[in-house]
């Protein structure tokens, strides 16, 4: 099959590289030279960490040779089947992305995103044929993470719904269909309640970050913690994921730490600074 992920930053990249294990043919688009080369940097080390572990049944190369990078988005990427997007979480932008993809792609191609806040529906209002619109919400880092959500919008065809859900499967991933277009879908429901709690502990004084980490991983269990996977997925994405969910009605507490430290781009991991240091 021939899959475009649009944007190949934290989960554009770790899709791609996904997919192409799973041996489809991918387009790996983004704006840039930079980013698509930083992208495939990425992509070599994990791919390189399969390997040595003996996880990949063909080598690095074989699985980085179905990969093409493709500056903007343009007619190389005309007969992709599916396409992924997985760029930045804003509305407008996605839509744009969205209008552009149904100029190029085939007719019958499903248009996916992978929102993990926008509703679905509102995205799929910048195309005419809304029935092949669908979210498909994986999760940091991709090629470790079992799961992805499907998410049905209001126009999603059962087509859609099945031929995505057959990719999923393909890919190696473990599907869970969500038929309501709710803010958050199901998982970042129940995440972000717990990352805005652990932030009104702190902002509130009642724990600092390390103590709360001490008790995700210590008492819940989880393989880290809770501003150690804020660090992780991005204090902007987190930023931007809860601000769009509150504006969409569900109830949280407004962290306004994860605000003020996307504003001095304190953004965790990848910027070098979040609530942890990183070398
Ligand atoms: N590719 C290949 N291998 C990788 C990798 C990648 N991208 N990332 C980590 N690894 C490997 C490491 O090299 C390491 O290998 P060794 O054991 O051989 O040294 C191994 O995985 C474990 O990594 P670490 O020792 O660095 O750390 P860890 O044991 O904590 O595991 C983790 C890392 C798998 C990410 C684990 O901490 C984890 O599962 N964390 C939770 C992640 C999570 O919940 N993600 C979802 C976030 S929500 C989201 O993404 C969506 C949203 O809407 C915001």
């Amino acid at each position: 099959m021939k899959v475009l992920v649009v944007g190949a930053g934290t989960m554009g990249h770790g899709i791609a590289e996904v997919v192409a294990i799973a041996g489809n043919q991918v387009y790996l688009s983004d704006i840039s030279k930079d980013i698509l080369n930083s992208a495939v940097d990425k992509i070599k080390w994990s791919l390189s960490r399969l390997y040595e572990k003996g996880q990949l049944r063909e080598s690095p190369e074989d699985i980085l040779s179905r990969i093409k990078l493709v500056v903007g988005l343009n007619e190389e990427v005309k007969d992709a089947e599916l396409s992924i997007e997985a760029v930045p979480e804003k509305l407008e932008l996605k839509r744009q992305v969205f209008s552009r993809l149904e100029e190029l792609l085939p007719r019958d191609a499903i248009l996916a995103t992978n929102t993990s806040s926008l509703p679905i529906t509102e995205i799929a209002y910048a195309v005419k044929d809304r029935r092949r619109v669908i979210g498909t919400h994986f999760f940091n880092p991709p090629v470790l993470m079992q799961l992805v959500e499907i998410v049905r919008g209001k126009d999603t065809s059962d087509d859609t719904v099945k031929k995505t859900y057959d990719f999923i499967v393909k890919i190696n991933k473990k599907p869970i269909l969500v038929n309501k277009d709710v803010p958050g879908f199901v998982v970042n429901r129940v995440l972000l309640r717990i990352i805005t709690t652990a932030c009104m502990l702190v902002e509130k004084g009642i724990a600092d970050h390390k103590t709360i980490d001490a008790v995700a991983r210590y008492k819940l269990g989880l393989p880290m913690g809770i501003f150690e996977l804020v660090d992780y997925t991005g204090v902007d994405v987190n930023y931007y994921v809860s601000s769009a969910m509150i504006e969409r009605g569900f109830k949280a507490y407004y962290c306004k730490t994860l605000e003020e430290m996307t504003k001095k781009g304190e953004l965790g991991v990848k910027s070098g600074k979040g609530f942890y240091t990183y070398p």
